[in-house]
């Protein structure tokens, strides 16, 4: 009796040792990725069991007896996500291989190893799982900036580079990893804007800034549009160009070099690889937000400018050209048609106008007629008086 109660509390020192540190290993694991929980044993394995400690007891992760993987009393969370891999130290295969770690699997694992000949050992791993922020977002709308962050974990914080008042809410997916966002009210709302927002979390952090410029106009069917605001270097980063905050236009980085979609490759000049974005051939389709982002690990600059394109459109311009043109011809085809009436009239006596100016030049004959016949008389009459007088 007496020898069972020494047995048992040799036992639960043991496993006290073991979980307060003695065989104890932390582990960090990145959400949705391969894990390696290592468990070392100088001996051959006969069985093996890799066992996750739960509150009231534990659940079978894995196990290896007979010479084989062992899957009857494998608890489903852990179907198809399991293996045991080569340990570094001892080349054995004892080590557990947890693929898609997921949050729930954090938490302490057992591994039990024995050896037929040389006994049994157990050593405990905890497994913590980070899902590190990956981008921090930041949004305007009207009088307010809304900066967020998706899928972190354990749960982050964010602050703003501003003072101002803000409000935040953190929700916890299905998953449970936390999304996490930011308002802030903005008074003033002309001029630059610039404005930054830093979430973090366990392993990392991320901070966005962001430039709201003032609009650029112009009149012409060309426009420069600039990135940066600091002096880093923009081949540092992954440069990415974005319309209407959804159309991608460009990417570039070190690596990939330049890529220009198919749809922008009329607006945009790609000889020069810049910060600046050369845009020509603008009408009024290319009005609108123009966004630049510049990221690499843990940073991101982005900036927003509006573009408006003042020129006429070409429509519109080979419309009025087209008025222009008509009012022309039409101009001529009246002048063409008056000398062609004017010369007719010339030629053609029998035309009802001829006719009046011929009668005209008849009644003025006739006229000449008269006069000289009036003339004659007058003469008769003149004559007349004298031989009257002659006669008185
Ligand atoms: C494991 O982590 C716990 C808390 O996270 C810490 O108290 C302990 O010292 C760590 N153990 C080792 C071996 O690093
Ligand atoms: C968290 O963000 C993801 C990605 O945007 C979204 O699909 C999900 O619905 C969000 N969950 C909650 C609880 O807000
Ligand atoms: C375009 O604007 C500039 C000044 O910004 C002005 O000098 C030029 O005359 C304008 N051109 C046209 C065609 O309106
Ligand atoms: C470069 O950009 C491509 C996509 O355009 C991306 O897949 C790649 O990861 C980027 N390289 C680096 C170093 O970030």
């Amino acid at each position: 009796m007496m020898k069972f109660w020494i047995k048992d509390l040799l036992l639960i020192v043991l496993n006290i040792c073991a979980v307060k540190g003695f065989t104890e290993i932390n582990v960090s694991c990145v959400y949705n990725s391969i894990c390696i929980l290592s468990c070392s044993f100088r001996y051959e394995t006969d069985v093996l069991h890799w066992h996750y400690i739960t509150r009231t007891g534990h659940v079978n992760v894995h196990s290896y007896y007979e010479n084989k993987d062992q899957f009857e009393d494998q608890d489903p969370r852990f179907n198809g996500r399991t293996s045991l891999v080569e340990d570094q130290v001892t080349g054995r295969k004892t080590s557990l291989m947890l693929k898609n770690v997921k949050v729930q699997d954090e938490g302490t694992y057992r591994c039990y190893i024995s050896n037929d000949d040389y006994g049994a050992q157990t050593s405990y791993v905890v497994l913590q799982v980070d899902a590190p922020v990956q981008r921090v977002d930041m949004v305007r709308a009207g009088n307010s900036a809304t900066c967020s962050s998706e899928g972190v974990y354990p749960k982050p914080e964010l602050t703003w580079s501003s003072s101002r008042q803000s409000s935040s809410t953190v929700q916890q997916t299905e998953e449970k990893l936390y999304n996490i966002s930011s308002s802030l009210k903005l008074s003033d709302m002309d001029g630059d804007l610039l404005l930054s927002c830093t979430v973090s979390t366990r392993l990392n952090k991320w901070t966005t800034t962001t430039m709201w410029r003032n609009p650029i106009v112009t009149n012409t069917s060309r426009a420069q549009i600039s990135c940066s605001y600091t002096s880093t270097s923009f081949m540092d980063f992954n440069l990415l160009w974005r319309f209407k905050h959804t159309h991608v236009i460009m990417r570039w980085n070190r690596t990939d070099g330049q890529h220009v979609s198919a749809q922008w490759k009329k607006h945009v000049e790609a000889e020069k690889v810049s910060d600046v974005l050369h845009l020509h051939d603008l009408s009024s389709d290319q009005e609108g937000t123009y966004s630049c982002e510049l990221s690499r690990a843990e940073e991101t600059t982005a900036t927003h400018t509006l573009l408006m394109v003042t020129q006429k459109d070409i429509n519109t311009a080979v419309f009025w050209f087209m008025v222009g043109a008509m009012v022309v011809v039409m101009i001529v085809i009246i002048m063409v048609l008056v000398y062609h009436c004017w010369k007719h009239s010339k030629s053609d006596p029998m035309r009802g106008q001829p006719l009046e100016r011929g009668r005209v030049q008849n009644n003025e004959h006739e006229m000449e007629m008269m006069m000289m016949e009036m003339k004659n008389n007058s003469i008769k009459i003149n004559k007349y008086p004298e031989t009257m007088k002659d006669a008185v």
